[in-house]
């Protein structure tokens, strides 16, 4: 029974560490990086809102289940998923939620390990002194530079690539302990001292004005705020799951999932107070796309006093959130690997991560020489890129297609008893965990899709 497994790939110290990795692979470029530059394309407040009560409503729950199914099968999101269909006399065809998992998982990694690249190029721009002075012009062609040039972006992707490989093939737990122990408080510092300067620019109350008032949102915004509620805590593809498989018996899930979901969100909050001043105190498009932070906070770190300094340990805190964040993305496919096929944990890690990096040659190229090569997918959407494309289905369909099985799995397929017993410290909130993920979570995310695709309309 679930009580006697143990994980053989280790254990968390203590709920603490489990904590801070679980954040770790919350906080990462989607709060920084990408919660800034979907919020401007989606026109601000109204999809704020929406993403913060997806958090609330679908996010928190899934958060929770996941933990408990890692923790109840203790062992890959395959494998668990083979286990806890079977303890609960359900079909082993449960296993694809395991693989879906892992596929996601690569195919984020692939192209989030280019964008962490660029942060890594940020930092020796910022420390060389680059941006002193610097007029919104000259950062934007800067940063037209970086991504027009394969093999500088080339030669970034594969150095974050062979970071993550290594700090996977180690272990999770000793490669993370330590980077988020320090490095996530400072990181939380950096982005109040960012906030501090735009306040200074005059254009403060512009940015939460465009962040906080409502306006409109069309059916895609909503699924994409919802994917990113998603994408944000890690869900839907097992990251938080083989993490929870690490987690022993004696803790509360509950209170862990709450507390990483609000760091999550403050993070992505204070990004967002830093980034849209400065965009519109320079009279920059919020709507600028995935280069926006690149685009936006050079001109503070130019103008600000000590901004180089500022600047350098910001991208450098950027690059270890996003080095955090990405070894959660591979870990479940690592684990199998270990576990079914007997692979050492490097030659696995390695086996992983050269197939990752294969894939994230595509992101690559497709901020140049691909730049024109596009797909589109009826009712989804018309000629997107092909990071565009891998973003968009692994975020806004693969993710959320995981969340409302986990959802489903824990809510109808597994007996009350077993979910009572991972659960239950807090019968009240037991209580409420069980109407979400029974009802309203899967019922939120098929109206979400289906309103997405114009099938219905709210
Ligand atoms: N949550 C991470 C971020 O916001 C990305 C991620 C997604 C990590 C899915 C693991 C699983 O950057």
């Amino acid at each position: 029974m679930a009580e006697q497994r143990t994980s053989i790939h280790g254990q968390w110290t203590n709920r603490t560490v489990f904590i801070l990795a679980a954040t770790g692979s919350a906080v990462g470029l989607g709060n920084i990086w990408k919660f800034p530059y979907i919020t401007g394309e989606n026109g601000g407040g109204t999809f704020v809102l929406v993403y913060l009560l997806c958090i609330a409503l679908i996010g928190i729950p899934i958060m929770m289940a996941e933990i408990m199914l890692g923790r109840r099968g203790k062992q890959s999101p395959i494998n668990t998923m083979i286990a806890l269909a079977k303890e609960e006399r359900r079909s082993p065809g449960w296993v694809w939620l395991g693989w879906m998992g892992v596929v996601a998982g690569f195919l984020i990694l692939s192209y989030y390990s280019v964008i962490a690249g660029w942060a890594m190029s940020y930092v020796f721009r910022t420390g060389g002194g680059m941006f002193l002075g610097v007029t919104a012009d000259g950062v934007n062609s800067i940063f037209t530079d970086l991504v027009s040039d394969p093999e500088r972006l080339l030669a970034w992707h594969t150095l974050f690539m062979v970071m993550t490989m290594m700090v996977v093939s180690r272990g999770v737990k000793n490669g993370i302990e330590r980077a988020v122990t320090f490095l996530m408080p400072l990181l939380f510092g950096l982005l109040i001292v960012i906030v501090i300067y735009a306040m200074t620019t005059g254009y403060f109350m512009e940015g939460v004005q465009f962040l906080f008032t409502p306006g409109s949102i069309d059916g895609k915004g909503v699924l994409i705020a919802m994917g990113h509620a998603f994408f944000t805590l890690s869900l839907g593809m097992g990251a938080i799951m083989v993490y929870g498989s690490y987690l022993s018996k004696d803790h509360s899930i509950v209170q862990a999932a709450i507390w990483i979901a609000l760091a999550d969100t403050v993070v992505a909050l204070l990004a967002g107070l830093a980034i849209f001043p400065i965009v519109f105190a320079n009279g920059l498009e919020p709507g600028a796309g995935p280069g926006l932070i690149f685009q936006t906070l050079p001109i503070a770190f130019g103008h600000m006093q000590g901004g180089t300094l500022v600047g350098v340990v910001f991208f450098t805190l950027l690059v270890f959130a996003a080095w955090t964040s990405a070894i959660s993305l591979i870990e479940p496919a690592v684990a199998y690997l270990v576990e079914n096929k007997g692979l050492t944990r490097i030659y696995a890690s390695v086996l992983i991560g050269v197939f990752t990096w294969f894939v994230g040659l595509g992101t690559v190229f497709s901020f140049n020489i691909w730049k024109d090569k596009t797909f589109s997918i009826p009712y989804m959407f018309d000629n997107f890129t092909f990071f565009d494309t891998l973003d968009y289905l692994t975020a806004n369909i693969m993710l959320p297609l995981g969340g409302l099985f986990i959802a489903i799995f824990a809510a109808w397929v597994m007996r009350q008893q077993s979910t009572r017993d991972e659960l239950a410290t807090y019968p009240f909130i037991y209580m409420v965990w069980r109407v979400l993920v029974r009802f309203i979570t899967p019922l939120a995310v098929i109206v979400v899709f289906l309103n997405a695709i114009g099938a219905i309309k709210i």
